[in-house]
């Protein structure tokens, strides 16, 4: 019964060792967020001189992105799915790269080849008595890149979660074993301050008893979920969870019961938190961790009952483009599962699917004048992440503005009306430039 454990035995190795399994323009990909095997990409690294324009991929990075510093860039090339802060540098500075992808459909372009890939550097559980490894965290794309790489280095972690779900992974299927021990990485909690509790506010009144949730990325959703404690059976199918969905499981808010897919369970493909949610996450049979092909898909959202998602932007303009990965021509973060949702809440079958873009009515800019981020237009060079069509509120301190189903003038009007007083003024000017009516 035991046999796996003579080839995990066989398979141990030094973190400096394992990486000489990565070979000059080889591409890597690294696991997903917390998942990431800090101590092999540490060694690889340190191992820096042995390699030429290795590409390395990877959704959120939450280490430290040594490889994408400059005097790396003849060893490394930063070819991201998503930018966090560690590497954003790299590519505003061009030698480092974006490339944009739904994050539901990352899975298909590796086992495709659309995204080559030779090695992936995981973290996992210590196996169990079968020889199974759990992807803990993250199981989003990381799956797929274990069982699509030619050569797969794990780093197994005693302290990395056991999560119920697709996140079970077999000895076998590694290269080479790294033992390290070391604290899953952790999200730095957002400040919620007045403003953001008053957005989350807003957003709490567009969500009904038993509907089911998606929050996105940032300081909104912990807000959100600081509003619902009212609410009776939420569930969850959420790409990402943080901490704050914890308080409303333990305050019985969040029980899941009203679900029509998934009844009973919180369904997510990564969690980004802090210790107390990777420990709420452990063993638990109520959350159940799913690859991003299935939990992101907008047809398996649009199956959700009651269907609520809310994610962030940066810049919404008149006509309700939401712009939620780039400033100006700077790519500041990426797509991630923002559009997936706003699709799936679109598409529901049962017509009442909600997608909301929850954001502070102004931004603070590097020179410290604050800009509003309603606007007119979009930036030169911005992207626009989420269409006009998908969106059906927009939310800011300042109340709700509804574009479903409204005509340009309306939309416009509906969201000057939440725009920051100290800007009205001056866009209600605009407003009339731009559709040559009165305001
Ligand atoms: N113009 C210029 N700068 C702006 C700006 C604008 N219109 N809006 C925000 N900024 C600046 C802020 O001042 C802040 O600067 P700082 O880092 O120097 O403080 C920075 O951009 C980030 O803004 P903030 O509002 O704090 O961002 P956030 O952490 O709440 O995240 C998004 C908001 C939109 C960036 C984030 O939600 C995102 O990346 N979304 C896309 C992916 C997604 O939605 N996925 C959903 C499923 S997880």
């Amino acid at each position: 019964m035991f046999e796996w454990k003579k080839e995990y035995e066989s398979k141990i190795t030094a973190a400096d060792e394992a990486v000489r399994l990565i070979k000059s323009g080889d591409h890597v990909v690294l696991t997903h967020a917390g998942s990431e095997p800090m101590m092999l990409v540490d060694a690889m690294v340190r191992n820096a001189e042995n390699y030429r324009n290795v590409i390395i991929h990877h959704m959120v990075t939450m280490g430290k992105g040594e490889f994408s510093k400059p005097e790396y860039k003849e060893n490394f090339h930063v070819d991201s799915w998503f930018v966090s802060p560690c590497v954003r540098q790299s590519i505003a500075d061009g030698y480092g790269d974006f490339t944009p992808v739904f994050f539901h459909e990352v899975p298909n372009y590796i086992r495709n080849g659309i995204f080559p890939l030779d090695v992936c550097l995981t973290m996992v559980s210590p196996p169990d008595e079968h020889g199974y490894c759990s992807l803990g965290v993250a199981c989003d794309y990381s799956l797929q890149a274990i069982k699509s790489a030619k050569v797969v280095i794990a780093q197994i972690n005693d302290q990395m979660p056991v999560v119920y779900g697709e996140t079970f992974v077999h000895i076998s299927e590694f290269d080479a074993i790294v033992i390290g021990s070391e604290p899953i990485p952790e999200m730095k909690i957002p400040v919620i301050g007045e403003t953001e509790l008053a957005i989350g506010r807003h957003c709490a009144s567009l969500v009904e008893d038993g509907a089911t949730l998606q929050l996105g990325i940032g300081a909104i959703p912990d807000a959100v979920l600081a509003s619902l404690k009212d609410k009776k059976d939420l569930g969850i199918h959420s790409e990402m969870i943080s901490d704050g969905v914890v308080d409303l499981v333990e305050a019985g808010v969040i029980n899941n019961s009203r679900k029509s897919l998934n009844p009973g369970k919180c369904i997510v493909t990564f969690l980004m938190g802090t210790k107390k949610l990777y420990d709420f996450a452990s063993r638990n049979p109520g959350l159940e961790m799913r690859t991003v092909d299935y939990v992101n898909h907008p047809t398996v959202i649009a199956q959700n009952s009651n269907m609520i998602c809310i994610n962030s932007a940066l810049a919404v303009d008149f006509m309700g483009q939401i712009v939620s990965d780039s400033i100006g021509t700077k790519q500041f973060s990426g797509v991630g599962g923002q559009v997936d949702f706003m699709r799936g809440a679109a598409m529901t079958t049962d017509g009442k699917g909600k997608g909301i873009i929850a954001m502070p009515s102004v931004a603070k800019k590097k020179d410290g004048s604050m800009i509003s981020k309603i606007t007119p237009f979009i930036d030169h060079g911005a992207a626009v992440t989420t269409s006009r069509q998908d969106v059906d509120y927009v939310v800011t301190e300042y109340g709700i503005a509804e574009l479903k189903g409204k005509s340009l003038k309306q939309r416009a009007r509906n969201l000057i009306a939440i725009a920051h007083p100290q800007f009205r003024d001056q866009l209600a000017v605009e407003f009339e430039h731009r559709f040559l009516t009165k305001f």
